[in-house]
């Protein structure tokens, strides 16, 4: 039994879901380990794309798929994404999907305080996607979150929204929103509870099952560098996003998790407010936009682009114990007649080969480029590495090379054929 880590590498969007829908063929069981529907993942298959926001991709594939006790659940955001998926021909039975009952829910109050939020901060905004997510790890934290089993018990529920809603009733009076009473939340979430529990199982149970299983892929959303405690604070998510968070978000523990591998796009990505060393705003940044249809799945905004930053990614790497990567969207390079990696920071005079967290250092970062030939071929749908251009490949090496790790995969393109195997990940 090989149980793997799927983890973004960057800020997010690196095309985990084709990867994971790739490989969830030789997995038993695909679990999410944290995030909500704030994550986005297109997945290709023949001429059908399906859109995932909260649900495992492996669903795709009709594996036992997992919601974990580290994921904040929308249980209406939940099923409209089930609905979709069913429209297109899918079945999503309780058998297919377990979701932790200690998971945490995504309430209305916490996608309007989300919204709230990010209006007053005016230009200092994070950017959310304003789904929720910060406010419901914030209720979790603060340990007034409302769970999944809250649901079993009317007293119950009463009694933690009531604390809860206490708490949020204060900020939204001072926001000068509307108060919200018990009866309210109660009323969601009555046309849903039912449905809701029917897919609900004790962590341990999700525990013993994925533990007798077969091969089990726990799915990251986001990227490391969307990580809470090691990514660009406070332009992140709320959750975990590194391998280390499996053990907590899965339902499994820490030895359970075998390798973890890491998925990097052949150049840089980022959605919402923070720093980005590397962001091109040219034409060559419009191009990869353009080219790379660098869209956000969730929210539809334009994601901001750039050169591959090898220090970002480094450090990624390290800090989520990766081995192998997965690299992904080569393909979008192809016209470029020059490309450059960025291998190390300037800041006020120092070299840096890190980001550090001080935010004041930020606004001075000067990047050091190296600059490579562009191969100007088409590589879409190359199926072999001994196919790809000669400057492709010293491309991918020195990326390799300044990240300390090997390619296992190469994607050309979106669909589950453009793929190139470089070694066996189970
Ligand atoms: P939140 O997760 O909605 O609180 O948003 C916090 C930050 O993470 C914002 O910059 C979002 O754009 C970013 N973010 C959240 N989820 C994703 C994702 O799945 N891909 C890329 N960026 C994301």
């Amino acid at each position: 039994m090989t149980n793997v880590a799927i983890v973004g590498l960057q800020w997010g969007d690196e095309g985990k879901g084709k990867i994971v829908d790739f490989l969830s063929d030789k997995f038993d069981a695909v679990v999410r380990f944290q995030g909500g529907h704030n994550a986005g993942h297109t997945i290709k298959v023949g001429d059908k794309t399906y859109k995932l926001s909260l649900l495992p991709s492996g669903i795709i594939r009709d594996k036992f798929s997992v919601i974990g006790s580290g994921v904040v659940v929308d249980p209406i955001a939940l099923f409209n994404e089930i609905k979709k998926l069913e429209d297109q021909g899918l079945k999503i039975s309780p058998e297919r999907l377990a979701i932790a009952d200690n998971a945490c829910l995504i309430l209305s109050i916490h996608q309007e305080l989300d919204q709230l939020l990010e209006a007053e901060k005016g230009d200092n905004k994070i950017g959310t996607t304003g789904r929720g997510i910060g406010p419901a790890y914030e209720d979790r934290a603060g340990r007034r979150a409302v769970r999944i089993c809250d649901l079993l018990d009317e007293k119950v529920l009463r009694e933690r929204l009531t604390n809860l809603l206490f708490y949020h009733n204060l900020l939204r009076k001072s926001l000068g929103a509307e108060l919200v009473t018990v009866e309210k939340i109660i009323a969601e979430l009555a046309p849903i509870r039912d449905r809701l529990l029917s897919y609900a199982r004790p962590s341990f149970e999700i525990y013993k099952k994925l533990s007798t299983c077969g091969n089990v892929m726990f799915e990251g959303a986001q990227g490391v560098l969307l990580d809470v405690t090691y990514g660009t604070f406070p332009f992140v998510t709320s959750s975990n996003t590194m391998a280390g968070q499996v053990a907590l978000g899965s339902c499994m523990g820490v030895s359970d998790l075998h390798k973890t591998i890491g998925i990097l796009k052949a150049y840089t990505t980022r959605v919402g407010s923070g720093p980005f060393p590397t962001e091109l705003n040219d034409e060559t940044g419009q191009f990869l936009r353009v080219e790379g249809n660098e869209v956000g799945t969730v929210t539809g905004r334009d994601r901001r682009c750039g050169w591959f930053d090898a220090v970002l990614v480094r450090q990624a790497i390290k800090i989520s114990s990766v081995k192998e990567i997965a690299l992904t969207k080569l393909d979008v390079l192809d016209k470029l007649e020059k490309i450059k990696i960025c291998v190390s920071y300037k800041i006020n005079g120092e070299t840096y080969d890190y980001l550090p967290q001080a935010n004041h250092l930020w606004s001075n970062i000067e990047p050091v480029y190296e600059e490579m030939e562009g191969w100007q071929e088409v590589t879409v749908g190359t199926k072999s590495v001994d196919d790809l251009p000669e400057k492709a490949r010293k491309y991918i090496a020195r990326i390799e090379e300044l990240c300390g790790v090997k390619s296992a995969i190469i994607s050309t393109g979106p669909k589950r054929e453009e793929t190139i195997i470089l070694k066996d990940l189970t």
